[in-house]
């Protein structure tokens, strides 16, 4: 969002969030509000949406009969997430379909070592991270483990969101999140104990930098913003942060490195 001074106006409603003013389903919406709020539901529809279609092929591929269930149903968790937001985005007025079948969610990028950094690549909402293939069986697991455990963090602030119609909802899809990322942590364990660790930590080698970025420069102001209208509770930078130090943790345990992350070197926008 642009970089400018707040309004009267808008400095007010700042403080009458903060007292706990939240906004329910038909009541007019102030423009930074709903600007701010069609921008969060925009990315988190064509993250859950995309994500859906990247797991997709793993229902085939999946190593078990039993885990090709498990792949189906957080395929079927990703695609219910997206509806839910859908429509949260029609309520709005947003003319969800049209996007949906003008922008091709189902795309993945061809390269399998490419770091895009802060990049876009197509017009849609997508987090970046969401462009790039899942090409193994340990790219699926460490998508669970990393990716679903960041979404989980960051929808964990939804659990208390200002507009009323967005919490409800969240609250099973904030369920289904932490049953995904515990299907990763689960898997990491096996495979680091495995004889492809050294394949493992490769892949995780690979995608830390990817899903790091997901969170955004700090530098960043639009999350400042979020947090004043009660869209967020915490900064990226430091939901980040209680991210990282988990990760940190579960990976001393299975005995894998998690490699250094500069923010500094990442390719910018
Ligand atoms: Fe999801
Ligand atoms: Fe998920």
């Amino acid at each position: 969002m642009a970089a400018r001074e707040y309004t009267e106006e808008e400095l007010t409603l700042f403080q009458e969030i903060e007292n706990g003013r939240t906004f329910d389903k038909g009541e007019e919406l102030p423009p930074l509000y709903k600007k701010a709020l069609k921008n969060l539901l925009w990315m988190q529809h064509d993250s859950e949406y995309s994500g859906s279609l990247g797991y997709a092929p793993w229902i085939e591929k999946a190593p078990t009969m039993q885990e090709k269930v498990v792949v189906a149903q957080i395929v079927k968790d990703e695609m219910r997430h997206a509806s839910v937001i859908y429509k949260l985005l029609e309520g709005l007025g947003e003319d969800v379909m049209s996007h949906i079948e003008k922008t091709e969610l189902g795309f993945k990028m061809e390269e399998d070592t490419a770091n895009i950094g802060f990049q876009r690549l197509k017009e849609d909402y997508r987090v970046n991270i969401f462009y790039y293939g899942i090409n193994y069986w340990e790219d699926f697991i460490l998508f669970n483990f990393l990716m679903d455990r960041a979404a989980g963090h960051q929808l964990e602030d939804t659990l208390d969101s200002s507009y009323l119609p967005w919490k409800k909802g969240i609250e099973g899809i904030y369920k289904e999140e932490i049953m995904h990322l515990a299907h990763g942590d689960k898997w990491i364990k096996i495979l680091a104990k495995g004889e492809n660790k050294e394949f493992l930590q490769e892949r995780l080698n690979l995608w830390w930098p990817r899903v790091m970025n997901v969170f955004g420069s700090t530098k960043g102001r639009s999350n400042d913003l979020y947090v004043k209208l009660g869209l967020k509770k915490r900064t990226n930078a430091v939901v980040r942060d209680v991210f990282v130090k988990e990760v940190q943790d579960m990976c001393d345990q299975a005995g894998l490195i998690l490699p250094e992350y500069r923010e500094e070197e990442q390719p910018q926008r």
